[in-house]
């Protein structure tokens, strides 16, 4: 037996063993309606560093809009919390302190942006969440629209909620410097 096939049966029997960290957190335990509430933080669809990345900030405005709604409807609580990184980081702070939150969002305005401003926010935004919610998985989306598949991939629902959707907990666009549609 080679090295490499004994490694893979060790690490196999660790993963098997019951209560092992190892084990991915995907689970099949699901949650009831209107029992799991995300806190999703983003850029503002008409601030600058949004076209400065290529995007339409029209379509993102429009895309943010319908997947907040989409994840309302799916029967999570949501609120959302978009800032630029020139907005003090305590504002999110204060935002996401208001309530447990089971789940916490970053959006791929900020996530894929190379800029270094935005990257040390990131890095603030991880310290934040881990802060004011240190039990909350970090969901991530990969465009405007797929912030329902983050919810849904991490917090599978128990049923279909189409007649129980979550509670709007807010869309705070903070910002001085956006413009407008
Ligand atoms: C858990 O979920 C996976 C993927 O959906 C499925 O294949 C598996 O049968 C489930 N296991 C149990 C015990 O429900
Ligand atoms: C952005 O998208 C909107 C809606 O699709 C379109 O009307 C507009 O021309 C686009 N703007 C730019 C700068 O491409
Ligand atoms: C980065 O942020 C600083 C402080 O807010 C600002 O002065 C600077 O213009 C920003 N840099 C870029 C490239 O946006």
């Amino acid at each position: 037996m080679s090295l490499h096939q004994i490694l893979f049966l060790i690490c196999f029997a660790i993963n098997i063993l019951p209560g092992s960290t190892l084990v991915l957190p995907r689970t099949n335990s699901t949650s009831a309606c209107g029992k799991i509430s995300v806190v999703f933080t983003g850029l503002p669809p008409f601030h600058p560093l949004v076209a400065a990345q290529g995007f339409n900030s029209s379509q993102v405005n429009a895309g943010l809009r319908n997947d907040a709604a989409d994840i309302l409807a799916a029967g999570y609580n949501l609120k959302v919390v978009l800032m630029g990184p020139e907005i003090p980081i305590e504002i999110l702070k204060a935002e996401s302190s208001d309530r447990s939150y089971d789940g916490a969002g970053i959006g791929f305005g900020v996530r894929g942006s190379n800029s270094l401003n935005m990257t040390i926010r990131m890095e603030q935004i991880l310290q934040t969440f881990r802060e004011t919610n240190p039990n909350a998985p970090v969901v991530l989306d990969q465009s405007p629209v797929t912030g329902i598949d983050a919810v849904k991939r991490r917090f599978p629902l128990q049923s279909n909620c189409a007649n129980s959707p979550g509670q709007n907990l807010g869309f705070d666009v903070i910002c001085n410097i956006c413009g407008t549609q």
